[in-house]
């Protein structure tokens, strides 16, 4: 099976956001990332329920949305409603992870779990039969636009070695950082999806720069 694309909104021009939307519809992405923060678990804020109630409007793919944000459990169901397919929560975030997973498919959503560079992936184990998504930071969470940190190489291939080992479905979703450069390294150590925001919206051409990332 070929990467999965996700092309990251943090990065879209929001002041022509039906015609970055337009884009991606046409594009080889199959998922569109919506990334929150709440300017508490992380140091930025982005955006919210209204924006991306409005993106649901502008596409049938499928919207990935992850939550850097405390407390996401309060705000889950509002996700739903605003047409979130797929909602990742913080493993840091979440004292009480399994509860947060359970609600979240008990809502008729696919579950994700993000994992900071710092948090070692061998915490994820026991929820990795319950999840449908890890997603690896492979910067520190808060900013489009930084660079790759290195050992997250390694980091995919310990997760993923568990959940084969697991006979878990759980995706690998890598997300910061991710350029036409460095794909194909990130998607041979294990990567089923690639979260691309600055690499796609800056680049002059951001159709062919997904089917490039596509090709890795
Ligand atoms: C960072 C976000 C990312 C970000 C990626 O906290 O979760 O999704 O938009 O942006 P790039 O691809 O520019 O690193
Ligand atoms: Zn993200």
């Amino acid at each position: 099976m070929s990467v999965i694309i996700a092309p990251s909104f943090l990065a879209s021009n929001f002041l022509r956001l039906e015609e970055e939307c337009a884009m991606v519809n046409r594009s080889e992405a199959e998922w569109f990332h919506l990334d929150v923060m709440d300017g508490r678990f992380v140091p930025n804020i982005s955006f919210g329920l209204p924006v991306i109630e409005a993106i649901r409007k502008a596409t049938t793919k499928v919207c990935d949305v992850h939550l850097m944000i405390e407390e996401p459990g309060l705000y889950a169901e509002a996700f739903k409603k605003a047409g979130a397919d797929i909602l990742t929560v913080h493993y840091e975030a979440c004292p009480h992870l399994h509860r947060n997973i359970q609600q979240i498919k008990d809502l008729g959503m696919k579950a994700g779990v993000a994992i900071n560079p710092h948090t070692p992936v061998s915490l994820l184990k026991d929820i990795l039969s319950e999840v449908d998504l890890i997603c690896i930071m492979s910067v520190n969470p808060g900013f489009g636009g930084q660079k790759f940190i290195p050992y997250t190489l390694t980091r995919i291939r310990e997760l993923k070695d568990m959940i084969l080992a697991k006979g878990s479905s759980a995706r690998v979703e890598i997300d910061g950082g991710v350029t036409t450069a460095n794909a194909s390294d990130i998607v041979s150590a294990g990567a089923d999806v690639l979260v691309a925001g600055s690499t796609v919206f800056s680049s002059a051409d951001p159709i062919a720069t997904i089917a490039e990332l596509k090709k890795a």
